[in-house]
């Protein structure tokens, strides 16, 4: 393509619908823009006729959904005056907070469950130069402990609690409607402490207030080891190896509530097998590898599809959050085993071809 207009992130491409930024305290890595896959193969699977579409969030620039959101309260945070960002994090908010951080030249904390983030996540907020440190607790206490470390001021909190990060994610809905040149029927995604659910129905309910064509159902499941939403009650010790949703009483609870009931949706719950298989079906259906949790939202559609409860949606669109090289050990886990034979054309011929 020639003579195009290169993308200019998040910031500046949505100004007008985002809060005032200064142009000079920008902190962009031109996040934003990804793609809208048809995923046909998949769609198949799920309902007959379906026509399915995949954003795919792991192209943004750390890898995950988080940029979008963390470009817009880095960049206010800059013209604030803030010095240091903080979060409490499964990984991605960190990884993102640490990138944007750096190329802020801000200070950043990043408090991570221990032994609880997928290994690319850490690898990432370490060489960006985040101050890294694990609580022997869960995410839910590492959130509940940054909160009331950062009431003093010393450091701005770029959890999805910061409005700002809510702002930034809600543009989704205008990239998913011009690719499609129409509003989906259904926008399915994973729920894990609720802002990204709570920003793409503010999202959707703008666009719509401004230009018209409607807002879909919001479909966002749980894993089912942590579904507090579903059950209506705080999980104290959630469990599920989709770490990034790995999360008992979410932040934006209320939102997620709201986005269910006003689209017309629901807000369901997938178990771990469930997750795993469309993970897999993701990989090797349609060549999009993401982590666990992203797959959530695409479980959620298959088990809905099996059981008749999509009511005869025709176009329905899911969020893949985050790119699958985050959590490589689990791609390694759930693909068994590799070969290894002796450096020898006949060796390899067998090897091959068996
Ligand atoms: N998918 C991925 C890959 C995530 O990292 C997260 C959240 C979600 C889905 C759920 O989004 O929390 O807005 O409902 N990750 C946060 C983090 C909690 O700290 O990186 P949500």
């Amino acid at each position: 393509m020639t003579g195009a207009r290169p993308w200019q992130g998040i910031c500046r491409e949505f100004r007008d619908i985002l809060p005032p930024v200064p142009d000079a305290a920008v902190v962009t890595l031109l996040e934003g823009n990804t793609p809208l896959v048809p995923a046909p193969r998949l769609a198949a699977r799920i309902a007959p006729g379906l026509e399915l579409h995949l954003k795919i969030e792991g192209q943004n620039p750390t890898g995950s959904f988080k940029d979008r959101g963390m470009t817009v309260a880095v960049s206010r945070a800059v013209a604030g005056g803030a010095k240091a960002v903080i979060c409490a994090s499964t990984g991605n908010t960190s990884a993102s907070a640490a990138a944007y951080a750096a190329r802020a030249g801000l200070r950043c904390a990043v408090v991570i469950p221990e032994g609880q983030i997928a290994l690319g996540k850490l690898a990432q907020a370490m060489v960006h130069g985040a101050r890294v440190v694990a609580v022997r607790g869960n995410f839910d206490r590492a959130l509940e402990l940054v909160r009331t470390l950062a009431e003093d001021g010393t450091a701005v909190v770029v959890n999805s609690i910061n409005p700002d990060r809510i702002e930034g994610q809600k543009t989704i809905a205008w990239e998913i409607a011009d690719a499609l040149g129409r509003v989906p029927d259904l926008h399915a995604l994973p729920v894990g402490n609720a802002g990204n659910i709570t920003a793409a129905w503010k999202g959707w309910t703008e666009r719509d207030r401004a230009t018209g064509g409607g807002t879909p159902r919001m479909m966002g499941f749980q894993a089912a080891g942590a579904a507090p939403i579903v059950h209506g009650a705080r999980v104290e010790d959630p469990k599920t190896i989709a770490t990034a949703i790995k999360i008992g009483n979410p932040a934006s609870w209320r939102g997620a509530l709201e986005a269910r009931d006003a689209s017309g949706g629901v807000i369901d719950a997938v178990s771990d097998d469930e997750i795993v298989a469309a993970y897999r079906m993701l990989a090797s259906l349609e060549g999009v590898f993401v982590e666990p949790a992203s797959a959530a939202g695409l479980a959620g559609l298959l088990k809905l599809g099996a059981s008749g409860g999509l009511n005869g949606a025709a176009v329905a669109v899911a969020t893949v959050t985050g790119h699958g090289l985050k959590d490589p050990e689990r791609a390694v886990q759930v693909s068994g085993a590799f070969e290894t034979v002796d450096a020898d054309l006949d060796a390899l011929r067998r090897a091959v071809l068996a």
